[in-house]
């Protein structure tokens, strides 16, 4: 065979995951907590299973429509209003997706125009980046502050808009700095987001897990719903990451738009995960309930361990992630990371592969047993005393 990359130079620039790299490692060892996976250690509730069971039971094993079970957008819609109290139609206004993943891709893919720039608000899911590019956009990164909790500032939208902005994406609350956004704090950005005419990704996949303060949906600001795409899922709250089942939700001309990209590429997410989403909609919430009430548990937890140690961590409002600064060390992200996997078993994810401005801090995903973490917790202090 020729030397030729037939990769096209689209893909070829891509840098791999740097969460992927860690796991890799991780998984070639033996003793590891893991504190590096971004997904609950829940097994899917069982009602949920049995749904999907019971439908394949009767014969649905079929495609369904391209946006999704009329019945499952009837129930996501429904679920919208109730929760955070908004009005999307399930006709036209919602299309089920495989995963969160493929929504943010769909809508990014919907919107963009080669040249176009949507800004990324780093740290950030590592993903936003990559499908920004792969979407033909040009991804304009904004590195919000420790000092600020991690919280974007409007005036950082500001400065980084040019002719060419259309979109920014949000993440709320924030994986990985668990960084949660207040009413007052989204209005704010919402006047800088409507001064400079900007079309919104709002990513809300854990919108669920927030412990501290009621939660406000983006789009439920005034006038921030007609440039809004809702982008959310199953995976997290509902502990379904292996079923691949999100959701988004906007106007219909958008909604519309980003159906047709699916209906070519995918023709729909699976049926099976579609029935257990229905009874996770319709029968889920103690589920729901009872795994925050044990994150809650988990991060304060995990926080005041982390601080007892002198890995500064401020409390995070949401998702389950801590992001603790390791600068008490000496070492970098990476050093960090990687020594502590090695000397210790126990795997994080270094904070600069989420943006620049992680370096610095380790993300410890907190979905895990409290009697894992309290031997992770006793692991790393064992590590940080050799170092401090
Ligand atoms: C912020 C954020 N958005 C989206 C996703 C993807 O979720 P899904 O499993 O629904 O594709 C993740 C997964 O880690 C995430 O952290």
């Amino acid at each position: 065979m020729s030397q030729i990359s037939y990769v096209s130079k689209k893909v070829d620039g891509l840098k791999p995951s740097g969460i992927r790299r860690f796991f890799d490692l991780a998984a070639q060892m033996e003793d590891v907590i893991s504190l590096g996976v971004g997904e609950p250690d829940f097994v899917t509730p069982w009602n949920f299973i049995e749904q999907s069971f019971h439908a394949l039971e009767h014969g649905y094993t079929s495609y369904t429509e391209n946006a999704g079970m009329i019945e499952l957008r009837k129930e996501i819609s429904t679920y919208l209003s109730k929760n955070y109290r908004l009005r999307y139609d399930p006709y036209d206004q919602v299309i089920v997706s495989v995963g969160a993943s493929q929504a943010i891709d769909l809508a990014l893919r919907a919107v963009i125009d080669p040249g176009d720039e949507v800004i990324v608000v780093e740290p950030s899911f590592v993903a936003y980046v990559p499908t920004v590019k792969l979407a033909g956009g040009t991804p304009v990164t904004i590195q919000t502050e420790a000092e600020d909790e991690f919280k974007l500032k409007p005036e950082q939208i500001e400065a980084a808009i040019t002719p060419n902005t259309k979109a920014i994406m949000l993440c709320n609350p924030n994986n990985p700095t668990g960084t949660f956004l207040s009413k007052e704090e989204l209005e704010q950005l919402a006047e800088m987001i409507e001064k400079h005419d900007l079309l919104v990704l709002s990513d809300e996949i854990y919108a669920e897990l927030t412990y501290d303060e009621d939660y406000t949906s983006f789009p439920s600001i005034t006038g921030m719903k007609e440039r809004t795409i809702l982008i959310s899922g199953f995976s997290k709250a509902f502990a379904m990451t292996g079923w691949r089942l999100g959701y988004a939700a906007g106007p219909a001309q958008l909604i519309a738009a980003m159906v047709k990209i699916h209906q070519y590429t995918m023709m729909c997410a699976p049926t099976m995960a579609q029935h257990a989403a229905l009874e996770a909609l319709k029968n889920g919430r103690q589920s729901v309930n009872d795994m925050v009430e044990s994150y809650k548990q988990r991060r304060n937890f995990i926080v005041s361990s982390l601080n007892e140690i002198r890995l500064k961590c401020p409390n995070p409002g949401g998702a389950f992630y801590a992001f603790p600064s390791v600068e008490a060390t000496g070492l970098t992200s990476s050093e960090f990371a990687e020594q502590l996997l090695q000397e210790e078993h126990v795997a994080v994810v270094p904070g600069n592969v989420f943006g620049a401005n992680g370096e610095g801090y380790i993300r410890c995903s907190y979905a895990t047993s409290i009697k894992q973490l309290d031997e992770a917790m006793k692991r790393m202090k064992r590590f940080v005393e050799k170092r401090i």
